[in-house]
Order: structure tokens, then sequence, then C-alpha cells
């Protein structure tokens, strides 16, 4: 398999980890080979995305030459779905100590799929997931990294709010070796978040938190609550003290 200069050097071409330099969504390509049975581990990793997505219906920016955007295929032993729904978190952790060490700098994680530096996303992971009737078949965790955008490689209304490695520090980075790096990592996290659950990664994840102690909005449908964000507990659930003194147990939503 021949892989373009576009993404510098070569790529393992084993170890089930497919590229293209183009694909619509890496998600959905995942998606399409975990129906024909691909296993667990499987990778699609693309150069660029015409149809990106991000949460809530969101499209996700992919261009060419610029970012590291993959997903991989991950197939819990556990039956039960709500198990299995801390992974983004593992994931966003996993991601982020790569991405220090590699680079030095102070990537930080947002609850509950954002990586950020400073109060710009660096990136973000979109978890999509197959559940029948025993539990989750399929879990599908798609990762979209700004690496070596410049400014003027967001759209407009991006700009303010979205930064990239190279915005940070004015370096340009083998996108190839972080690639490793970070599947190398997200795949023994995961590994061991399958065996031991989300508690080992509670301290890790309230370290490279922004997310504690500040006051945030969760939106979901329903009803907004707004608080302070007090603790993640060792199941991965945001604790938000509200403006009453109210407790709640976040384990899914979005905050803003
Ligand atoms: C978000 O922050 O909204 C999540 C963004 C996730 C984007 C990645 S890029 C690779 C994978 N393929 C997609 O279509 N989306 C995810």
């Amino acid at each position: 398999m021949n892989y373009p200069h576009s993404f510098d050097g070569q790529l393992p071409g084993e170890n089930g980890i497919y590229y293209y330099p183009l694909l619509g969504s890496t998600n959905t390509e995942v998606r399409r080979l975990a129906e024909e049975g691909a296993p667990g581990g499987t990778v699609v990793l693309a150069d660029a995305q015409s149809a990106g997505r991000g949460r809530r219906g969101r499209s996700w920016h992919s261009p060419p030459g610029k970012g590291i955007f993959f997903s991989i295929l991950l197939r819990p032993p556990q039956t039960e779905p709500a198990a299995a729904a801390p992974i983004t978190l593992v994931a966003a952790a996993a991601i982020a100590r790569q991405l220090r060490d590699a680079t030095g700098m102070q990537v930080a994680v947002k609850w509950p799929n954002d990586l950020l530096i400073g109060t710009k996303k660096l990136g973000g992971i979109l978890t999509e997931a197959r559940i029948s009737g025993q539990g989750p078949l399929y879990l599908v965790l798609g990762v979209g990294l700004n690496i070596n955008h410049r400014i003027e490689d967001f759209p407009v209304e991006l700009r303010g709010r979205a930064t990239s490695l190279h915005l940070e520090s004015s370096l340009t980075f083998k996108r190839t070796a972080l690639f490793l790096a970070i599947l190398k990592g997200l795949r023994r996290d995961c590994r061991l978040f399958f065996e031991t659950g989300f508690a080992p990664f509670q301290p890790l994840w309230k370290e490279l938190s922004t997310t504690l102690g500040s006051t945030v909005e969760l939106v979901r449908p329903g009803k907004a609550i707004r608080g302070k964000a007090v603790d993640l507990d060792p199941a991965g659930a945001l604790l938000i003290e509200d403006d009453e003194g109210r407790c709640h147990r976040i384990i899914c939503g979005e905050i803003v």
C-alpha cells in the first residue's frame, strides 16, 4: 500500500490500520467495516474528510495535510451499555497524555469529549455505539485533532475558538509519528478500561481537566443546569453543585 507524502512518512500497513487520502467520515467507514465483521482494534485514518462529523449533529472541519482524523473499532466484553459510557473520558485522557508527552504542551480535557489548549479547542472525540439487546455490540471512537492548521485553515466562525499544535508553538509536527504514539496509548488504555472500569483513570482525568472547579452550564434535552463542577466520580459522572447547593450527577450532556 502506498501512502502519499501528505501524511508524512510510511504507516505500518499491517495491524488493522486502513489509510485513505480522502473519506467522507472515518466513523462511517469503521461502522461499515464493523457491520462486515471487522475485529476490535480496526482503525481507519484519513488525511481529509469531506463529511467529518462532530457531536450533536455538527460537522468536523477536516482539511487535507493538516490534522489527524481517525476512528477505532472497539468490541467491549461488557454486555451492559452503561459500563462502556466512560470510554470517551478514557480516550480523551489517553490522548491528552500522549500529546503532552510528545510535545510538552499543556493539553487539557474538558468533560466529556473535548481536548483544549487554554480555552481553545484542539480536538474532539465522537463515540458512537451500536446497541444490541444484550449490550453494545460495538463502539466506534472517532478522534479529530488539529495539528498543523494555520489560522486560515479554519472556517472564519471557528477562528476564535479553535487552535492547533502549530498555532500554539509555530512548529510543524510529523503527523505519522504522533498518530502512532496516540494509537498505542489509546489501545493500551481502552484495554485496561475494559478490564478494570473507569476508577484507575479518575485521578489522571482530574489532573488533566479544566472542567473541575469552574462554573459550567450543562446543555441537555429538557432542562439546563448551571453550577460549579465540583468533582468527577469513580464511574466518570460529573458532579455539579447548583446555586441552591443541590448536587447533580451527570453522565451525559455537553457543558458550555
Ligand atoms: C466533537 O468535538 O464534536 C467531536 C469531533 C470528532 C471528529 C472526528 S474526525 C474523525 C472521526 N470521523 C468523524 O466523522 N468524526 C470523528
